[in-house]
């Protein structure tokens, strides 16, 4: 059985005390961690207040990315090394906004999932097609193309652990959520393509987020569906009461 994981992704928001209070509001009333995972994704800056703040409750704690080399000449990249050392579980890769605002490829996508899994983390893969590609109906074939690109060379144990976000980018930050069937249809494609790449059990392992335009409102219908098992949640995971409606959606 796959637990469900309900991911706040904060994207460039929120400074350390931000950090610190938020989780100070949500940390005591956040669901069984058998039932539904709990997991906030922040800035780098953050992460140290993020880490501070969430010891000994059930919250997760993730990044919003990484470098694929641990260390060297890279002036201004984040380690996932160091992202290990200070207790991070997950990091967010290949977001939309990475692929698009700077650049990065399928090929530094793969890189880094590689190299989070060498430093003992999760990588959550996002993957999602543009309005454009979905209006010419080929956003399966796009899709499937970004995951099998990012999933290259892993494993099936490691595929079976990590965890991919279908965002299709007309519905990020747009108000605008796929219907839960379109999200439903994606990440049941999704699934085939790992059944296809590795084996039934691997994708019957492998956790499918849903996210773009995630909030309490519609987070139930969306998590009804048998192929949906989380959220990548943007703007509706900075504000504690909503983060909390969302991750107890099963109350
Ligand atoms: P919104 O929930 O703000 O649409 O953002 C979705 C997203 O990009 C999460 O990674």
């Amino acid at each position: 059985m796959r637990t469900p994981i309900i991911a706040g992704n904060w994207k460039l928001n929120m400074n350390p005390e931000q950090t610190t209070e938020f989780v100070e509001a949500v940390k005591a009333k956040l669901p069984d961690p058998s039932k539904v995972e709990s997991l906030i994704c922040a800035p780098a800056v953050d992460l140290d207040a993020l880490r501070k703040a969430a010891e000994g409750s059930n919250l997760h704690i993730g990044a919003e990315n990484c470098y694929f080399e641990d260390e060297g000449a890279f002036t201004g990249e984040t380690s996932p090394k160091v992202l290990n050392e200070m207790g991070i579980d997950y990091v967010i890769i290949g977001h939309s906004e990475r692929r698009g605002y700077f650049h990065e490829t399928d090929e530094d996508i793969n890189k880094k999932a590689k190299a989070i899994f060498a430093n003992n983390m999760t990588p959550i893969i996002c993957c999602g097609e543009s309005l454009e590609t979905r209006e010419a109906n080929k956003q399966e074939e796009w899709v499937v193309a970004q995951i099998k690109a990012a999933l290259e060379g892993l494993t099936a144990e490691q595929v079976s652990s990590l965890v991919i976000a279908y965002e299709p980018i007309w519905a990020i930050g747009t108000g605008k959520t796929a219907s839960s069937d379109q999200a439903e249809e994606m990440c049941k494609t999704i699934r085939e393509t790992i059944k296809d790449l590795y084996n039934e059990e691997t994708a019957e392992n492998v956790r499918i987020q849903y996210g773009g335009s995630v909030k309490p409102a519609n987070v139930k219908e969306l998590m009804s569906k048998p192929d949906i098992d989380g959220g990548l949640v943007g703007g509706a995971s900075l504000d504690p009461e909503s983060f909390l409606a969302l991750v107890n959606y099963q109350d």
